[in-house]
């Protein structure tokens, strides 16, 4: 770890399983660098591949390069505000570590930023018209994306699913305490989480080919994306794990909607039969939500391993037990007041589940406040 405090520049690095390019990727910055008074932080995720020997390699040769490991939590967004937490630097910076973000834009961010007159200078794919780098229906989707940020920021960047800018750390304070950091896109969520607007540049620089290993872009990304934009737009109203677990609530109730149609099907009618079918629905639909909150709404603290997993389902389970009873209740009285056999199911669920996204984010993933 180096010792050398307060350079001008804190480059935050984030990887996770990126053994075949970060060694590289950081010698090339360094070499980009050189005059500049800067640090390199590597936040690894726990990776399961060499990352973590290869950086240490490249470490003990450039005290300005150092590595901070997270176990037990994933995240781009919030492992690089954990970068940006332990950085000494005046100005935060990040890139990835895949080797995508071209080293001679990253000199004229820096270059940029450090002349002082602005507040955030960022890589753009998007300034003029020349290539992005990205594929047809990447490109399709992220022009989609960023139509959508724009409603949401009303900040004229040009590329706010940008994953390479720098900023100074008075501004990057402005926005500090009410982040989300949930998901990818924490340009998005660091510009709608100020009200101070930044003086800001573009760089245009289209994205190089990965020199390895593979994304970790997927659909939950999106759903992320989309989950941060409604807590932005709705000033915090709807917090974007609320709207994560509401998502996969809605799931539930569609689940064991299906559930009930089956009972349905094979000729239950009656309020003891309902009774009957209800407390499969139930217990189904909950099953179902406890995969589906692992892996989308709290996969940053996801669960694995049989073990943490049956405690998990357990505890979760246990939680969401008197909303179960609550449900079928109120099931059983509107099913007696002629309600139809679906209906009678799937209203209570809609009402319990709104309730049990309090209870269980607290208790079954251990969420503190603000994480
Ligand atoms: N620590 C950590 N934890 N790092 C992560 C995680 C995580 O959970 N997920 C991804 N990373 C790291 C990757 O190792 C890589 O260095 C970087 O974040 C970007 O991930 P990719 O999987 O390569 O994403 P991408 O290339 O599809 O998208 C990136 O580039 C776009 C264009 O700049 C992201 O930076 C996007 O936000 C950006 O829009
Ligand atoms: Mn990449």
């Amino acid at each position: 770890m180096s010792t050398r405090s307060s350079p001008d520049l804190s480059l935050i690095i984030c990887t996770l399983n990126e053994g075949a390019a970060i060694a590289s990727v950081v010698n090339e910055i360094c070499d980009t660098l050189t005059g500049i008074d800067y640090e390199i932080v590597v936040v690894d995720d726990d990776s399961s591949d060499n990352t973590q020997a290869e950086v240490l390699r490249v470490a003990e040769e450039n005290p300005r390069v150092r590595l901070q490991v997270r176990v037990g939590e994933r995240g781009l967004s919030s492992a690089a505000i954990k970068g940006w937490e332990v950085a000494h630097g005046r100005i935060l910076g990040i890139m990835d570590g895949d080797g995508q973000h071209d080293p001679q834009a990253i000199r004229q961010l820096a270059d940029i930023i450090l002349k002082g007159d602005k507040d955030l200078v960022c890589v753009s794919r998007y300034l003029g018209k020349s290539d992005t780098g990205l594929s047809f229906g990447r490109d399709i989707a992220s022009r989609l994306a960023t139509k959508a940020t724009h409603l949401v920021l009303k900040a004229p960047l040009s590329d706010p699913m940008s994953g390479c800018f720098m900023m100074t750390r008075d501004w990057y304070e402005t926005a500090r305490p009410n982040l989300t950091g949930v998901g990818f896109k924490i340009l998005v969520d660091l510009v709608a989480s100020t009200k101070v607007k930044p003086r800001f540049a573009e760089v245009k620089a289209a994205l190089r080919q990965r020199q390895g290993g593979e994304s970790k872009l997927d659909l939950r990304v999106i759903l992320d994306l989309g989950a941060l934009l409604v807590e932005k737009g709705t000033g915090g109203l709807l917090p974007a794990r609320f709207v994560l677990f509401a998502a996969v609530g809605m799931s539930g109730v569609v689940v064991s909607a299906l559930i009930l149609t089956f009972f349905k099907l094979i000729g239950y009618s009656t309020v003891t039969e309902f009774g009957h079918a209800q407390i499969v629905a139930i217990g189904l639909a909950m099953v179902w939500n406890f995969f589906l909150n692992n892996s989308l709404t709290f996969r940053d603290h996801r669960l694995k391993g049989i073990g943490p997993i049956l405690k998990g389902l357990i505890i979760f389970c246990l939680v969401c037990t008197p909303g179960a009873i609550l449900n079928w209740w109120i099931g059983i009285l509107l099913k007696s007041a002629q309600v139809e056999f679906i209906l009678a199911g799937v209203i209570p669920a809609f009402l319990i589940g709104i309730l049990n996204y309090w209870a269980s984010r607290v208790l079954a993933w251990n969420q503190k406040k603000g994480s």
